[in-house]
């Protein structure tokens, strides 16, 4: 728990700590034994470099973007890991300092650069947030409207990907939703003006064309990490933490200073329809915020959504970096909470699940949009400032099982299922596990039916703490 300077730091500090290494393995030590169907790829994003010369980002959401690639193939893991060569990894390289303002920080700018920046406003496209499969390779995403295409095997980045279309919009989610049946993705984009637009977008398979299906004009916009959609819905939780569109493009303070937390204005649901976009409802509920939807679906006439929620906003300064390092310093933790939509009761019903903490929620692919019986997610055995525990909640029975192992820090279970399986919970979770005693990482596997510990997948490094990733076989 020291370092060598003698200041106390976290024991999961490696977690916040820059990793430099690219690597490329034929295959990686297996602990335990691996299921013999198990073939595919696993692919994570993450922050993975937090300094560039002398300047430091502020936030674990800035760093910058390193992709991961665990392949299961005939019994055997490669891996591999790379940055993501984006504007913003590429300009830190060649001036040795932060070139483009990010989530928590803002480059330091001359004041003609200031002036510069307000009328040609630049992202440097930092892509760190979640990875999903695109043509032939993957995207790498992140809240503002350009997705960075990599190959799926080398982890290359091809760059950057501009939409075929002249639909205009500057923030936007990393969570996408695939639609199977549709054949198309929904998103949400949020334009900044004179007022502000929530825009739901769609956008075929196999295209780059933005099509606006739906669109809500707000004064202020709520920052929205993530949206919910169900077979026919799309669900915008709007919380109370907002911002003037002025203050944000004129950049005096990194982009999510700008935010305020205005409790009185509750939280608002908006409902549109997937097809045609019509809105089908607008409720109202406590204040609450929350980065992650857990799972929505229908219930006859009625929507239900499960969100990872905290009580206020606070979760966003908690993870300042300063903050998580310090192991004093513990982050706020969500409530796993349900709420129901109600055709005619403009309030939100609210059902509290279980005294039951879950950040990184994930739900078994065929059952998202629809209704099933388990979540899993992180939490904390409370012993720890950060999140030490995979879990499993049973909806259905309302009990958890959990993960742990000594000086072990999970991040985001994936679950994937076993071919030909056809309980919901049959297959295995995979999960990058930073192994504080060993300083290095894992890929763990286990039993989604009862989260036994299947096997491990040594990392000859540590690889610092994600957010999103995706299994395709
Ligand atoms: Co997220």
């Amino acid at each position: 728990m020291q370092t060598t300077l003698g200041a106390p730091v976290a024991a999961y500090h490696l977690g916040f700590t820059s990793l430099d290494r690219e690597l490329s393995v034929d295959a990686l030590p297996v602990s335990g034994t691996l299921p013999p169907w198990l073939s595919g790829s696993l692919l994570r994003n993450g922050p993975a470099r937090f300094e560039v010369g002398a300047d430091r980002y502020h936030h674990w959401f800035d760093g910058l973007a390193m992709l991961h690639r665990f392949t299961v193939a005939d019994g055997r893991v490669s891996y591999a890991n790379r940055f993501l060569r984006s504007p913003a990894f590429v300009e830190a390289e060649r001036l040795h300092r932060i070139a483009y303002a990010e989530f928590g920080t803002t480059p330091h700018r001359s004041p003609l650069g200031r002036v510069a920046a307000l009328f040609r406003p630049a992202t440097g496209d930092n892509a760190n947030v979640n990875v999903v499969p695109y043509a032939d390779g993957y995207l790498a995403l992140t809240e503002t409207p350009n997705p960075v295409a990599v190959d799926g095997v080398s982890l290359e980045t091809r760059g950057v990907l501009h939409y075929d279309d002249a639909v205009a919009g500057q923030i936007t989610t990393a969570h996408t939703h695939h639609d199977r049946s549709r054949r198309a993705t929904f998103n949400i984009l949020i334009e900044l003006g004179r007022t502000c637009t929530y825009k739901v977008v769609r956008i075929e398979d196999g295209t780059l064309r933005r099509t606006v299906i739906a669109e809500l004009a707000v004064d202020e916009a709520a920052y929205m990490h993530a949206f919910a959609t169900t077979a026919r819905y799309v669900i915008i939780a709007e919380y109370p933490l907002v911002v003037r569109p002025l203050d944000l493009l004129l950049q005096r303070k990194p982009f999510i200073e700008n935010y305020r937390w205005v409790p009185g204005r509750g939280t608002r649901f908006h409902v549109f329809h997937k097809d045609g976009g019509a809105a089908a409802g607008s409720f109202e509920g406590d204040a609450f915020f929350a980065f992650h939807h857990i799972n929505a679906f229908e219930e006859g006439d009625a929507i239900v959504l499960d969100i990872a929620a905290y009580d206020d906003a606070r979760i966003i300064g908690d993870f300042a970096l300063d903050r998580v390092r310090d192991p004093h310093s513990e982050v706020a933790w969500p409530a796993f909470r349900r709420f129901r939509l109600v055709p005619g009761h403009s309030a939100a019903e609210i059902e509290s699940l279980a005294p039951q903490t879950i950040e990184l929620p994930r739900v078994a692919g065929r059952h998202e949009a629809t209704a099933y019986r388990y979540a899993y997610g992180v939490d904390t055995d409370g012993s720890c400032g950060i999140y030490n525990r995979l879990v499993k909640v049973d909806l259905t029975e309302r009990s958890t099982v959990a993960w742990t192992a000594p000086r072990a820090y999970p991040g985001e279970p994936v679950f994937v299922a076993r071919p030909g399986g056809s309980d919901e919970d049959d297959g295995v979770v995979l999960s990058v596990v930073l192994d504080a005693e060993a300083a290095a990482s894992y890929l763990v596997v286990l039993d989604a039916r009862d989260f036994t510990e299947l096997a491990r997948v040594h990392v000859p490094h540590h690889i610092p703490f994600g957010f999103h990733g995706t299994f395709s076989s």
